[in-house]
């Protein structure tokens, strides 16, 4: 059996005799000698055969070929001096082999294996993913995830938490997305909907008195995909009783700090920031703002108000907003077509153009600057701006500002390093309204979803004066990603039912789909509240990965579909008939 992982032996083992399982990793031959590097788990160490100590283990030895399972046995010896290496952990030893068992060989790999070879396209990594997880940097993060996960066990096993299991077999909870859809055989023309999350059972068990629940569940949306979705992913969700939104964060704080700890012994500071939604989005244009760097949104429709510059007038004159960002120090590496691509940039965002202009120390120059330079003095002591900056305006309708300047802050950061990559800033963002209106159907639609509690709560001006409702809710960020959510939500059958009334479900409807919690919420139902943090998002940004498929074993690609075991896939004839399920569309059985 084996005594020891390849990755672990150091110079403790000179002189000890081990047993080794794992994957060859190199093979270098140097004529009667045979360097080989076995891989497992752990890393890597060196193994010697020696043609003149041992000729039949030689042969056996040239045998080998990457990929290969061993084992061997040997002798651990320290290197020469010359051959330490010290960028290796097991870099000062080596095994010298005296038995080698070949147990399973391996065609030639269909992707590199090894950390520091170029690495495949990500469609061919997740064809082969058994062979992508053998490196060392995925095993890594594999690693972080399990490490992550129990640290928040225990944390919130340690605050009085209950792991309850919730059905992934259920009905359709509306968290915005479209359901991901299970034929019931038993139940004709009947369907589950995977849950898009457990929000409504982990109401129910707090009806049931069990005070405080967590869950690392997961969650199944069928949305449109970007680096930190997934169309399954997992919550670490949480829900408590007769608990204030301040106290339910600080048991979220409490556990983050001990991942953190734990996991990358790093001390956060305990209370997070806190930024009400409106200031995010005034200073930010984002309600996810990242906050390790500055450059935040300047409002100047005070001070550009009496131009004659046609853009800034007229969007002022419509309501609109001009606001503007300041890039420190930058003019001079920046030429017209530069800023040309700029344009094009927050052009994705709806920007109609993007004004701009150098500061130096005589006055403005560039771009909008005989517009603007009438009002140097007060637009520049307004931008906290110098000689040196260059300037960046956007006039639109608020939301179009918002999102291509904040678009725009973080481009221009990535692009000139004004991110600290060591920094991990977590930030609670509180007071949100309770609805955003969609732009396009005028409808109103729950901010963060339909249960939660608003803060005012007189039940007419809900009705009344919906627009001006403000939630009980708070997400929290990390870096300028949302990796958490939740809310204080909705105890009583009034105001629930009040709540569907407004967001446009007629009473039918919400007892059809909701009745079973509109009933519980008759029967004695504590005031209660929670919050759901993005596992794999968390653990992306603790690994410093930039999409969440580099923390998730099995992951889907952008379309939703999994290249090694190509699901979804066509299905028979035969099961289809058994689920009375007859196709609109000819299955089609070539690759999404
Ligand atoms: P919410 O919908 O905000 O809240 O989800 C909580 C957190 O889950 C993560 N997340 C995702 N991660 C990867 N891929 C996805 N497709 C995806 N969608 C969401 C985010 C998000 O902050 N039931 C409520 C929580 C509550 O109110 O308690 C909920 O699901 O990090
Ligand atoms: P124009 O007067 O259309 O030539 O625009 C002058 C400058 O203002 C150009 O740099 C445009 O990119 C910019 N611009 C046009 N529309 C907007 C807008 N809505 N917001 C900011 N800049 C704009």
């Amino acid at each position: 059996m084996r005594t020891d992982y390849c990755g672990l032996i150091t110079e403790r083992y000179v002189n000890q005799t081990v047993m080794l399982n794992g994957w060859v990793s190199k093979r270098r031959d140097f004529g009667s000698l045979i360097f080989v590097t076995l891989r497992d788990r752990e890393g890597i160490v060196q193994v010697v055969f020696d043609e003149q100590k041992n000729k039949a283990l030689f042969d056996t030895a040239q045998k080998l070929r990457s990929e290969y399972v061993v084992e061997i046995t040997g002798q651990v010896v320290l290197r020469d001096a010359s051959q330490i290496n010290d960028k290796m952990k097991t870099g000062r030893v080596e095994v010298i082999a005296e038995t080698l068992t070949i147990l399973a060989t391996a065609k030639t790999p269909a992707i590199p294996v090894e950390d520091g070879e170029q690495v495949a396209n990500d469609e061919l990594r997740m064809q082969y993913r058994y062979l992508d997880l053998r490196r060392q940097s995925m095993m890594n993060n594999l690693r972080l995830r399990h490490q992550v996960t129990r640290s928040l066990r225990q944390s919130l096993d340690e605050q009085g938490f209950i792991d309850v299991e919730t059905p992934y077999l259920t009905k359709s909870t509306p968290e915005g997305a479209r359901d991901y859809l299970v034929p019931s055989r038993v139940n004709e023309g009947r369907f589950f909907a995977l849950p898009q999350s457990p929000q409504l059972f982990k109401q129910l068990l707090m009806g049931a008195g069990l005070d405080k629940y967590y869950q690392i569940a997961r969650c199944f949306r069928d949305e449109d995909l970007r680096g930190d979705r997934q169309p399954e992913f997992t919550q670490v969700d949480i829900e408590t009783s007769f608990l204030s939104a301040v106290d339910i964060q600080t048991l979220v704080e409490n556990a983050l700090q001990k991942v953190m700890k734990d996991t990358l012994n790093i001390d956060v500071v305990t209370p997070f920031p806190r930024l009400s939604y409106q200031e995010a989005m005034n200073r930010y244009g984002n309600d996810k703002p990242d906050t390790r760097f500055e450059m935040e949104l300047v409002d100047v429709a005070d001070v550009v108000k009496d131009l004659e510059f046609a853009v800034f007038k007229n969007t002022l004159a419509a309501n609109g907003q001009v606001k503007a960002i300041v890039l420190k120090g930058e003019a001079a590496n920046y030429s017209r077509k530069d800023v040309d691509k700029l344009t094009e940039f927050v052009a994705k965002f709806g920007a109609k153009g993007l004004a701009w202009t150098k500061v130096e120390e005589t006055g403005y120059n560039g771009g909008i600057a005989k517009f603007i330079s009438e009002i140097a003095e007060p637009l520049n002591a307004r931008l906290q701006a110098t000689a040196g900056d260059i300037v960046f305006f956007v006039a639109d309708k608020p939301s179009v500002v918002a999102q291509s300047l904040s678009e725009l802050r973080l481009k221009l950061a990535r692009q000139h390093n004004l991110i600290d990559n060591e920094k991990f800033n977590f930030l609670w963002v509180v007071d949100w309204p309770l609805f955003e209106e969609d732009e396009e159907t005028g409808r109103l639609m729950a901010m963060h979803h339909p249960f939660t509690r608003p803060v005012n709560l007189d039940l007419d001006q809900l009705v009344s004066a919906p627009k001006e409702a403000m939630a009980q809710a708070y997400d929290i960020v990390l870096n300028g990603y949302e990796i958490g959510g939740g809310s204080l939500r909705i105890y009583t059958r009034e105001m629930q039912e009040k709540m569907f009334d407004v967001l446009g479900f007629t009473q039918e409807e919400a007892q059809s789909q909701f009745g079973f919690l509109l009933d519980a919420l008759e029967s004695g139902f504590p005031p209660h509240g929670g919050l759901a943090l993005g596992l794999d998002r968390l653990v992306m940004l603790l690994a410093k990965e930039n999409n969440i498929r580099e923390v998730i074993a099995f992951p889907k690609n952008s379309k939703a579909f999994d290249p090694m075991t190509q699901a979804p896939s066509v299905v028979d004839n035969a099961q289809l008939e058994e689920l009375n399920i007859q196709l609109l569309v000819k299955q089609n059985n070539t690759n999404a």
